[in-house]
């Protein structure tokens, strides 16, 4: 099993449970899912075509949007819906530095500076009470990461930033189906950027992306600028360059979001059933406004790496997400937070351990882990 990881810094040496596995969804949907593949096939037909629409609009309405606009990759849907919003460089655009550089490197390429903010110790979401501090007139935009499948503190982040007129761009790549006070992410903003890499909630066989957002406007601009500004074909209204979803991906989208609910249930038995068993970790908070879709089951603990060690010597692969925060990356240090801007980021990055996790992970083995990591916990006090 270990053999077919993806990266993500997950353990490559041979364990026999992988932190995730998205074969056997193939194996469960094979029949639907290579009829559809066959479809695409049989139409030649592979790029904006009935598939593509088909997924935007299905896509769109689970989330409660008006819209969807397919991208190629999550990082695009980032950046396109970030300029669609009207970022412009030379604007500040807020965010998290422990979600990965993605959301950073597609803020530096709109032009514009990300300034970070540190998030909650409970929540590891962008912390509302350190907010305002970071707000300036040049801001422009909130970049809020709905992280691991839980989404932020949407309402009081938008009761700082709407009187002052800043965008809020939801990062929902982690997070397909998570709920915010009964509400489903990618609802909540001017905007929210999903990724469909393949080992996502919703995840493609291949790269993709996609926009949701009810302002018809920032629709319009999302769907001018990730095809070379054209309205009509080969006429270019505004500057854009190519970044689609292609054909294939929706059309095998579209299968998998048919069973994103009961797979996103299996993610929240297996997560419920850890956080019971879990001993000597701190497990995953579980605040009231979310219903958590379980992306990752991150937990935290003193001696991460010692913990990490003993879990691969028992078989058992894990992951950091993510070991080196955005703001100390080589490319992001100009922007100036050294070490010790962010005491909170810079904890957790030395203390967070993803456990398996993925909807068919077999329960005697989530138990097999959580028994392997209580283990360690007894022998490490
Ligand atoms: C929080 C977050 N934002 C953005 C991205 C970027 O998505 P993609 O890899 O599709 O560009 C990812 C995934 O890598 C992510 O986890």
């Amino acid at each position: 099993m270990g053999k077919r990881q993806q990266s993500f810094g997950v353990q490559r040496a041979a364990c026999s449970i992988p932190v995730f596995d998205v074969r056997p969804q193939y194996l469960a949907l094979k029949e639907e899912l290579d009829a559809a593949i066959g479809r695409v096939l049989d139409r030649g037909w592979f790029i904006q075509g009935e598939e593509h629409a088909a997924f935007e609009a299905e896509f769109a309405a689970f989330c409660g949007a008006r819209h969807g606009v397919g991208v190629a990759s999550g990082t695009d849907a980032i950046r396109i819906a970030l300029q669609a919003i009207g970022v412009e460089p030379g604007d500040e655009v807020v965010a998290v530095a422990n979600a990965g550089v993605p959301p950073i490197a597609a803020i530096v390429e709109t032009g514009a500076r990300p300034v970070f903010v540190d998030v909650d110790p409970a929540t590891r979401t962008l912390d509302p009470d350190l907010l305002e501090a970071a707000l300036s007139p040049r801001t422009r935009a909130v970049l809020a990461v709905h992280l691991y499948g839980q989404s932020a503190d949407v309402d009081r982040i938008l009761e700082l930033i709407r009187p002052r007129g800043i965008a809020l761009l939801e990062d929902c790549a982690q997070a397909h189906g998570a709920e915010y006070r009964g509400k489903r992410v990618g609802s909540l903003g001017d905007a929210a950027a999903f990724s469909f890499y393949p080992t996502k909630n919703l995840g493609a066989y291949g790269d993709g992306g996609l926009i949701t957002t009810s302002d018809d406007g920032v629709a319009d601009r999302a769907r001018l600028l990730r095809q070379y500004g054209w309205r009509r074909q080969y006429l270019s209204e505004t500057h854009g360059i190519s970044s689609r979803l292609d054909e294939l991906q929706a059309a095998i989208l579209r299968v998998k979001l048919r069973h994103l609910e009961v797979a996103n249930d299996a993610r929240r038995l297996r997560a419920a059933r850890y956080t019971e068993s879990l001993r000597g970790v701190i497990t995953p908070a579980e605040p009231a406004w979310s219903r958590d879709v379980y992306h990752l089951y991150v937990v935290e603990v003193a001696d991460r790496d010692g913990l990490k060690a003993a879990l691969a010597e028992r078989g058992v692969g894990t992951g950091i997400h993510y070991p080196l925060p955005a703001h100390l990356q080589e490319p992001y240090a100009e922007l100036g937070a050294g070490l010790g801007s962010l005491p909170v980021t810079e904890r957790l990055a030395s203390r967070v351990l993803s456990l398996p996790m993925f909807p068919e992970l077999p329960l005697e083995q989530v138990d097999y882990v959580a028994e392997a990591v209580n283990e360690f916990s007894a022998a490490h006090g």
